[in-house]
């Protein structure tokens, strides 16, 4: 066995958006890992730059002549030196001269590789031995803002979470099955409603954010009533994207109000309430770590996450905990580059008690590398979505890995 690597290519895709990113195959004398990035429709500012200029043709450009000759020869396990030659060869603190998602795509690929090279799961190689716990899925199950297009509500995600699910199948069939509910009682109460959806596969209605919530809350009711289980809600409102810097307002462009921070927490303190939300991310813009603290301090029994807010940023992530902003952060490895700053974020995250929540980017491939991470990191969500390709993909991976566990399978403990 041998973990020596000898070919690297790279090659343009498209994700489920059809837009052009990158894929990278490594092979090494006794295996293959291939990996493809994701992409946001709302990034964070203080995410890595994608691409070099030129896009994804002078990224695999850049793979061919800078980063392939020094890699080949390295070994695919050394995954720290790899990921630090990634930055040495770029030499920016964002990656805009390789492009963080060149970097993600080797970084994940290299790790594959290696797995493979040892005949073992992802997720058994970057975990270890540890005792295994299935995340649990958090689904969106309603898409609007940055994520709709036309009239929709002004928070970009609804969520569902089940929460009392006693394996990951049954958590995955409870989202679909609320997931159906919602587009049911859409097609009874919304005349408009055309069947829409979103690239994460959520629905898309013209109503406004309590509409949507008061419907998901009855759908979450009657199935969890006919399968047993307990569904909790979850909204990512992604905070930035309503966030006026120079008026200093967050504007709901769909129920035409502009309000202060001070409101905006008021707000978000009211729909916590109102409907016993488990998880709210970026209620906030990026960089206010204060109410983010205010609101955590505020909201027990709620998770409170980063996700613009620290972008996979180990730094960033410091600065909250000395804040005590927010109690969870999202794991997004493409924000950061690589593997080995992703886990770093993750490690730091435990370390404080933040919960981490491996994501998806609404621009996702079919690839399943971060389920393996969600087991690997000990994330007791993953935000993956319900339906759609993309998505499917990743709660298949779950259902297999789930499987492959066998007897030795348990859920994860969420905080709440
Ligand atoms: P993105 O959004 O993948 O489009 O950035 C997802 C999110 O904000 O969580
Ligand atoms: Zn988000």
């Amino acid at each position: 066995m041998s973990t020596q690597i000898t070919r690297i290519t790279a090659r343009k895709i498209f994700n489920n958006r059809g837009e052009e990113t990158i894929e990278v195959d490594i092979r090494t004398k006794s295996g293959f890992g291939r990996a493809a990035a994701p992409a946001g429709a709302s990034k964070g500012l203080a995410e890595v730059a994608y691409y070099p200029k030129g896009g994804v043709d002078a990224a695999i450009k850049v793979v061919e002549k800078s980063i392939a000759p020094k890699l080949v020869g390295m070994n695919a396990n050394q995954q720290e030196e790899i990921d630090s030659l990634l930055h040495e060869i770029d030499g920016s603190e964002n990656f805009r001269r390789i492009g963080g998602n060149t970097a993600y795509a080797i970084s994940l690929s290299s790790a594959k590789a290696s797995s493979d090279s040892y005949g073992v799961s992802l997720y058994k190689y970057l975990g270890g031995q540890i005792h295994y716990r299935l995340p649990f899925p958090l689904g969106n199950v309603l898409s609007g803002g940055k994520h709709a297009r036309g009239r929709a509500p002004d928070i970009q995600e609804f969520l569902v979470l089940p929460i009392h699910a006693k394996s990951f199948l049954e958590a995955a069939k409870g989202n679909l099955e609320f997931h159906k509910r919602v587009g049911e009682l859409l097609e009874r109460t919304n005349k408009p409603f055309t069947g829409g959806r979103s690239d994460e596969g959520a629905w898309l209605a013209n109503i406004d954010n309590y509409e949507a919530l008061e419907l998901i809350t009855k759908a979450c009711e009657e199935v969890s009533n006919q399968l047993g289980l307990q569904c909790r809600i979850g909204l990512d409102v992604a905070g930035s994207t309503l966030w006026n810097s120079k008026t200093k307002k967050y504007v709901y462009r769909h129920d035409k109000i502009k309000v202060t921070p001070e409101e905006q927490l008021e707000y978000i303190q009211e729909l916590i309430q109102k409907y016993n939300l488990a998880y709210v991310e970026d209620p906030f813009h990026e960089d206010d770590f204060e109410n983010f603290a205010i609101l955590t301090k505020q909201s027990k029994g709620c998770l409170i996450c980063g996700d613009d807010l620290f972008v996979t940023n180990t730094d960033r992530l410091t600065q909250g905990i000395a804040k005590a902003a927010a109690n969870s952060i999202i794991i997004k490895p493409n924000q950061i580059g690589t593997l080995t700053d992703a886990w770093k974020a993750v490690k730091k995250a435990n370390e404080a008690l933040y919960t981490p929540v491996v994501s998806h980017r609404s621009g996702d491939t079919t690839d399943t590398e971060i389920t393996h991470l969600a087991l690997a990191f000990n994330c007791p969500i993953i935000k993956t979505g319900v339906v759609e390709g993309a998505r499917i993909a990743k709660i298949n991976e779950l259902i297999r890995i789930e499987n492959d566990l066998g007897k030795e399978r348990r859920m994860a403990k969420i905080p709440l």
